[in-house]
């Protein structure tokens, strides 16, 4: 079938419609999937400085942090079980955002999203009811398994539900949510922990909350038009597709949904399908992505913020205090964000917010090393000095949450054509939670071992990033997600792969 949607002055296709009231509310309540995620990803860190978490359940890391003279400093949490605890989560999304892609394409996103939901509910209250570790690691793998299913469809649900002018910031809806969660939790951490002896399982069973409104939410969402059409609903999707684009011709849209639809049928494989030369701009995107994002080395900030904070020589009072100001920075940058990017474009955001990173790890680094040193012994540390560092922690959180964290999760949802996209899009949640694990996991020991240079190994990455957002990442702002392929044509070196 042929594709007639209108093309403009560029050679790009626009297609009528609005930002409705109803895909406003629609994407508003889909968001809400990045809640789970923030939330746990906020409290986490928190309830692993609890003592009366840790005395339960990791005793070890209690008596050692109790000593009152930990000769060094940058070794004072260096638990690998404690560390476990926390990344074991991303494991198991790992493993679920594959099954999860399966579901998507087969049974529609809004599936995927109540399975996450169902299944964070259940990791949440096994968690809340914890009286052994096992209950703690298995009620992480289901909140695993859950994020694993949200992440998958909620950024692809986003994407196709916006109308494309309005598709960056409809999608980092789901960035805000994150980050809502993350500072919903920082907070419910600092009441919770004067709780003593029990105010952890508040916070760990907390998680309830967030996952009841996905749940919910997903059972009065509708599906999208490009998903009914990958499973045959035409009428269905044209009907709905008038609803939410707020005008009665959207032929060519749906002509272009259907064209994508049918080439989508054809592939049989769409895991091996990825492998082919013409979607190697794609794969490198889906892989890359997601790893940088990681490697900013923002998680070591959302989730040892309190750690880091009594590191460097904050009371746990005002450590937790310090990771709800960083909170705040992250919730208020993100809507920076949904202002800039369909106006500015992705690789300005991209750009600026790596420059600004880059400067304040190097900013960190120094003031870090020059009051410990290496031996991690820094005497008394000044309030003003603590402050400076909590500053440029907060220059640097500011600018991951305009650039690579909506980023991160918003261009590989854009990009991917619908033959590859479920799959695409499990291989960067995939790469995301190996590489939120592997820092996760190793950071508190790269903490004791690089000491201050931790933060100038992010720093390099910064470097890295910057230069294949340059050189590799086109610009996606304004472009339909169904006439994506036109980007790579006109690109100076992925055009080699994708032919005109
Ligand atoms: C990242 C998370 C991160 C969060 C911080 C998300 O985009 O995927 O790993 O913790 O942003 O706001």
């Amino acid at each position: 079938m042929p594709s007639v949607g209108i093309v403009v002055g560029d050679g790009k296709k626009e297609y009528p419609g609005k930002l409705t009231l109803y895909v406003t509310v629609t994407c508003i309540v889909a968001a809400m999937g990045g809640l789970i995620f923030g939330y746990d990803i906020g409290i986490s860190g928190g309830v692993t400085t609890m003592d009366s978490f840790q005395q339960k359940f990791f005793p070890s890391v209690y008596e050692k942090q109790k000593k009152d003279h930990v000769s060094n400093q940058y070794c004072r949490f260096d638990s690998v079980s404690l560390t476990l605890f926390t990344s074991s989560l991303y494991l198991a999304a790992l493993c679920s955002s594959i099954v999860a892609s399966y579901v998507t394409r087969k049974f529609g996103r809004k599936i995927s999203m109540l399975l996450g939901g169902v299944l964070f509910c259940a990791g949440a209250l096994l968690n809340g009811f914890a009286t052994a570790v096992w209950m703690l690691i298995v009620g992480r793998l289901l909140l695993g398994f859950g994020i694993g299913f949200t992440n998958q469809s909620v950024p692809l649900y986003l994407s196709e539900m916006a109308p494309y002018k309005f598709r960056g910031a409809l999608n980092i809806g789901f960035q805000l949510s994150i980050t809502i969660g993350i500072l919903i939790a920082n907070v419910l951490n600092f009441f919770f922990s004067k709780i003593s002896g029990w105010g952890w399982r508040l916070s760990l069973g907390g998680a309830v909350v967030p996952a009841l409104i996905i749940t919910v939410g997903s059972l009065i969402l509708p599906d999208t038009p490009n998903s009914m059409i990958e499973r045959g609903q035409f009428k269905l999707a044209e009907t709905k597709l008038r609803k939410i684009r707020g005008v009665d011709d959207v032929d060519d849209e749906i002509n272009d949904l259907i064209v994508a639809s049918e080439a989508s049928k054809l592939v049989e494989h769409p895991w091996r399908n990825l492998l082919q030369r013409k979607y190697r701009p794609h794969l490198t995107m889906a892989i890359l992505i997601p790893a940088f994002q990681q490697l900013t080395g923002i998680n070591v900030i959302m989730f040892y913020a309190p750690v880091l904070f009594q590191t460097i020589g904050f009371g746990s009072d005002a450590a937790l205090i310090s990771a709800v100001v960083t909170g705040l920075v992250n919730v208020g940058a993100t809507v920076v964000s949904i202002y800039g990017v369909d106006k500015w474009g992705r690789r300005f955001l991209f750009l600026e917010g790596g420059f600004q990173m880059l400067i304040s790890q190097v900013a960190v680094a120094a003031a870090i090393g020059a009051k410990f040193g290496v031996d991690g012994n820094p005497g008394v540390l000044p309030k003003w000095y603590a402050i400076v560092v909590v500053l440029f922690i907060c220059i640097y959180v500011a600018a991951f949450a305009w650039s690579w964290g909506p980023l991160g999760w918003l261009v590989p949802s854009e990009i991917f054509p619908l033959e590859i996209r479920s799959a695409a899009q499990s291989i960067t949640v995939s790469m995301n939670m190996i590489f939120t694990f592997l820092i996760a996991q190793v950071f508190l020991m790269m903490l004791c071992h690089l000491k201050f240079g931790l933060f100038i190994f992010f720093a390099f990455f910064m470097v890295v990033m910057s230069i294949f957002v340059y050189f590799f990442l086109p610009e996606t702002r304004g472009v339909p997600i169904e006439e994506m392929k036109q980007v790579w044509r006109s690109h100076w070196y992925w055009s080699k792969f994708v032919a005109a």
